[in-house]
């Protein structure tokens, strides 16, 4: 049986460039349950994969996509049988392993998690990475003390897909959010999506460095990294925390003690990818229960496999606002 995938080549001159291919299941990895792949997502990591940037994939010809959902077709796992709705995200599938941009898929049953009631393929993947490391956020800050009357809470790269869906997670979840963002033609949506004020990059940035800045976050979920964590930071309140989510713009991190010894702030790394099955599943059924789909839904952009290099090169230059989805079957 045949099937169409993204397949991503390395040249000889170390040109990464990408096709639509027909296959057969004799090309597909390893693995014990195959699924018919009905949507995938476009992340900043996809960016990164379809483009050779990072150096993440290391074997080629490659198919990326790190995350999809779809319909089990064939498993040796007994947690999985044919027609079970699962979704994938991380566990290095897209980068390491062959991912989703592909109608047929192969994996490790371990990786998958089966898809919550009333939950379809296409939302999943509206959430995929971005909404599941959004909600990690919420509930390591949650962890933490954060609750909604604690204050604002900053929210960085607020356009993007981890932003966006977080500022409305919180939104949903009682909390006031404040969007931190470069692009001032997204802040109406931003105010709409359920922030409570939108903050423009150059004004947030133009304000002198200090050691302790006034404190105004009750919380901050950052996906930027560099001098906006660093800044970010020395302006938590007492007794805050930071959740560090990403680097579009950079991994450099400027700080120092004060506040943490001062203000008692906590910062607090997420990661999506390797996170433990029980914790992914409790993630998805608090998603599927707090995430507006229908408020979000202008925010979303179709993008088939063909289009994907293109919209992997606006990704990575900032350009996306909100979530890429991927019709696949
Ligand atoms: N830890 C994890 O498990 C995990 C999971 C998912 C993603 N991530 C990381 O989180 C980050 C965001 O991912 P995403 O999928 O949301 O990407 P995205 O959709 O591209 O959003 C990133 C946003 O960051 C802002 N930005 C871009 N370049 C910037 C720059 N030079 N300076 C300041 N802000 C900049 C932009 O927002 P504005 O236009 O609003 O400013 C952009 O929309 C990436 O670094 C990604 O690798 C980590």
């Amino acid at each position: 049986m045949t099937y169409q995938a993204l397949v991503t080549h390395r040249g000889e001159d170390g040109k990464v460039t990408s096709a639509v291919e027909m296959l057969d299941d004799a090309r597909l990895p390893e693995g014990t349950v195959t699924v018919d792949v009905e949507w995938a997502g476009l992340n900043y990591k996809d960016g990164l994969c379809l483009t050779g940037a990072g150096g993440l994939v290391r074997t080629y010809p490659h198919v990326a996509g790190i995350d999809f959902a779809g319909i089990v077709r064939d498993s040796q796992d007994t947690r999985y049988k044919p027609g079970d709705r699962v979704v994938l995200t991380g566990w290095r599938v897209g980068e390491t392993h062959w991912g989703g941009y592909s109608q047929r898929a192969r994996v490790n049953g371990d990786w998958l998690v089966p898809l919550p009631e009333g939950l379809s393929t296409r939302a999943a993947m509206i959430i995929g990475t971005a909404g599941l490391t959004a909600m990690l956020a919420i509930d390591r800050l949650e962890k933490l003390g954060l609750h909604p009357d604690a204050g604002e809470v900053l929210v960085t790269g607020a356009a993007g897909g981890v932003g966006s869906i977080a500022i409305s997670l919180l939104a949903r979840l009682g909390y006031k959010a404040t969007a931190l963002s470069g692009r001032s033609e997204h802040a109406e949506r931003l105010i709409s999506l359920g922030s409570t004020a939108v903050l423009p990059r150059d004004a947030f940035l133009a304000e002198p460095d200090k050691p302790l800045e006034s404190a105004r976050w009750a919380a901050v979920i950052d996906t930027v990294g560099d001098r906006i964590l660093g800044k970010a930071l020395r302006q938590v309140k007492y007794g805050g925390a930071v959740a560090a989510v990403g680097n579009a713009a950079g991994i450099k991190l400027e700080t120092n003690v004060l506040p943490f010894i001062l203000r008692g702030v906590t910062l607090s790394g997420i990661d999506s990818v390797m996170q433990p099955y029980a914790a992914r599943v409790a993630a998805w059924s608090r998603i599927s229960q707090s995430f507006d789909i229908g408020a979000y839904g202008d925010l979303v952009e179709e993008v088939g496999l063909q289009g994907l290099p293109e919209a992997a090169r606006r990704i990575l230059a900032g350009q996306v606002r909100g979530r890429i989805i991927v019709p696949v079957a």
